[in-house]
């Protein structure tokens, strides 16, 4: 039975993957490494979890050897810390080449924004799909995720592990782990309304973000798990990259939901968004974000299997930042 090694366990994401693998694979040892030392019974009693490793990213020699013990690493916890995932990759490394780890990475799709200026929506944009090994290739380090999604195809390529990244969109939907995590997207939105003390969009708001419902996107993660356990991996690992997303949302429809909830939660001052210019839209990568297009197919996905059931964020906001 592969074992697998779930980093980020307690995230909007991995809490529904940790349960979602037991689930499917209820003889497949599955180690959660947390740093929250209150969630333990959680994972005894929900997700079954079979052994509980309380660490943090920055106890490496604990991130290495666990990478290395293991069948199958799960990297939910970060895709912008590069040293990370370098980490992780040294250890599974370290195996012999009979028994190759593989390690599935989640990314996101913040990738393949359009380095936008105006906020308004880009007809012309490039449309990023997982199905063209070319569009992979053209990742690079300096992109959002490109830290950590760089060395994992560098590392696919090399072939001492077998790597397989799935790039989720602005995630949403509810947490139902045992920690209040938001996920990152809605973090990063908050925390950017916070400080404003408002919530902004660029020019006329028209560009648009993709995104998808945790709902939708784990099951197909969780799917990528047990094809990593039972599979042997067929193409490059430029093939072995999945976009999930479901609408596209223009940047103002998103903020003007955002605004009506966090007005609502004395967040922020304002209950309407407000427009501003792209330099003022955040700090650094997040104003780039909120002026941008997010382009993306992911028809590879879909042929897997990958479908939306769920409702809009626009209609699901509300509830999950309740
Ligand atoms: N949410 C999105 O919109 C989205 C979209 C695309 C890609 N992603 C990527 O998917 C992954 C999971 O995202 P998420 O939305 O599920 O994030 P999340 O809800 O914020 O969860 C992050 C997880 O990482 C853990 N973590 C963070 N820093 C840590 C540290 N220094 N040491 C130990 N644990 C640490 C958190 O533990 P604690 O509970 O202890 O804080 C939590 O388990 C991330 O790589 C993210 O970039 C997310």
């Amino acid at each position: 039975m592969p074992s697998v090694l779930l980093f980020g366990a307690t995230g909007l994401i991995g809490s529904r993957l940790a349960i979602d693998v037991k689930k499917a694979h209820p003889d497949w040892p599955l180690t959660v490494f947390v740093r929250n030392t209150k969630v333990d019974e959680w994972f005894e009693a929900t997700a079954k979890a079979d052994r509980i490793v309380h660490g943090s990213i920055s106890d490496t020699d604990l991130v290495r050897s666990l990478s290395k013990e293991h069948d199958i690493v799960v990297n939910a916890i970060t895709s912008f810390d590069g040293d990370f995932i370098a980490n992780v990759i040294a250890g599974m490394e370290e195996r012999p080449e009979d028994s190759k780890g593989t390690l599935v990475h989640v990314s996101g799709t913040g990738n393949f924004i359009d380095n936008g200026t105006t906020g308004a929506f880009n007809p012309n944009g490039k449309v990023w799909n997982d199905d063209k090994e070319e569009d992979i290739r053209q990742i690079t380090r300096r992109m959002f995720n490109g830290g950590t999604d760089v060395p994992t195809l560098e590392a696919g390529v090399r072939g001492k592990i077998i790597t397989y990244i799935v790039c989720f969109a602005v995630t949403y939907g509810s947490n139902i782990g045992p920690a209040p995590n938001l996920g990152v997207a809605y973090n990063i939105f908050t925390h950017n309304a916070k400080q404003h003390g408002f919530v902004p969009y660029v020019g006329d708001g028209t560009a648009v973000a993709s995104a998808v419902h945790v709902a939708d996107a784990v099951p197909f993660l969780s799917k990528i798990v047990s094809i990593a356990g039972t599979e042997k991996p067929t193409g490059s690992a430029y093939s072995r990259y999945y976009i999930l997303h479901g609408e596209r949302v223009a940047w103002k429809d998103l903020s003007v939901a955002l605004a009506k909830v966090l007005y609502a939660k004395g967040t922020v001052s304002e209950p309407e968004p407000k427009s501003v210019p792209a330099a003022e839209a955040g700090e650094g990568e997040v104003g780039v974000l909120i002026a941008s297009n997010m382009l993306v197919k992911g028809d590879r996905a879909a042929r897997l299997g990958f479908k939306v059931t769920h409702r809009s964020i626009l209609d699901q906001l509300q509830e999950d930042l309740a």
